[in-house]
């Protein structure tokens, strides 16, 4: 398993960082077994898994749930926990509770909260108790009501430098890595080379010390569309679906079962149902 040492190794050597999103056992098996560095239990596990159509809904207990199960598949994987809506901007005391908790039940490495502002003293604290924090900063899908819509960030002048002020402060608070989310390249740039915590961009360009996509986008599992930052590695639309209708097809027509599936037993054990 990775270290937050070996990280910051990582950037410094430009040896890339590959993170993936799981939710589940399967999920987070199969992604430690093909070899990534780290898994996110995303909260966009609202929108994939649970078919919400934000991260707004998803809850701490649902964090826990879907993160216990990703650590039982990974567990010599360096596993991240999104911190879920507004459980990290209540009062101190019910922050480091909903963290405490997490943290704790879900055996995780380290837990990502989205934004800067208040969230950079949340960090501060949060690392002083012991729980390494992510940053996630540019689009955070939970204030996407407060930004307008999912959309590019940091786009003129103002807006980029504060999204470097910021990268800053996240690392001064204690941040191990920040998370860049839809930012024009040549931004995410300047932010890689400006911090000397890891940078691991979605939709954020090459230069970041990292990347990260969902699960489910790259494996185009579920869904019906794509962000333009999404390559697909993959169709298990295609799979699970003709897989799926082929077996419906075998047993409308009785082509399964076959003896290869079955089970005998001595006729003479079977009861006679006519006396
Ligand atoms: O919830 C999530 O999947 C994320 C990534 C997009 C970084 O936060
Ligand atoms: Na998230």
């Amino acid at each position: 398993m990775i270290s937050r040492v070996k990280l910051r190794k990582m950037k410094e050597n430009k040896e890339k960082i590959s993170m993936i999103t799981a939710y589940d056992f399967p999920s987070a098996k199969l992604s430690q077994e093909a070899g990534v560095d780290i898994i996110l239990v995303g909260d966009s596990l609202g929108n994939v898994v649970l078919g919400y159509d934000s991260t707004i809904p998803v809850t701490v207990d649902d964090m826990i749930h879907h993160g216990k199960a990703v650590k039982r598949g990974a567990d010599d994987t360096f596993v991240v926990v999104d911190m879920p809506f507004m459980s990290f901007h209540v009062s101190k005391a019910d922050t480091m509770q909903n963290a405490k908790r997490i943290f704790q039940q879900t055996d995780a490495q380290a837990l990502k909260l989205e934004g800067a502002g208040e969230v950079i003293e949340t960090i501060e604290y949060l690392t002083h108790a012991g729980i390494p924090v992510v940053g996630h900063l540019g689009l955070t899908p939970q204030t996407v009501n407060v930004l307008g819509g999912y959309r590019i960030q940091g786009k003129n002048k103002k807006d980029a430098e504060e999204l470097i002020e910021n990268a800053k402060k996240l690392e001064e608070a204690g941040a191990i890595a920040i998370v860049l989310e839809c930012v024009p390249e040549s931004l995410a740039r300047l932010v890689t080379e400006y911090i000397s915590i890891p940078t691991i961009g979605i939709g954020a360009g090459k230069h970041c010390d990292g990347q990260v996509l969902v699960y489910h986008d790259i494996l185009q599992y579920g869904g019906d569309w794509l962000p333009k930052f999404v390559k697909p590695y993959g169709n298990m639309n295609e799979l699970v679906k003709s897989s799926i209708s082929h077996y419906v097809q075998e047993v409308k027509e009785v082509s399964f079962p076959t003896e290869d599936h079955s089970f005998h037993m001595d006729e003479d054990e079977l009861p006679s149902l006519y006396g």
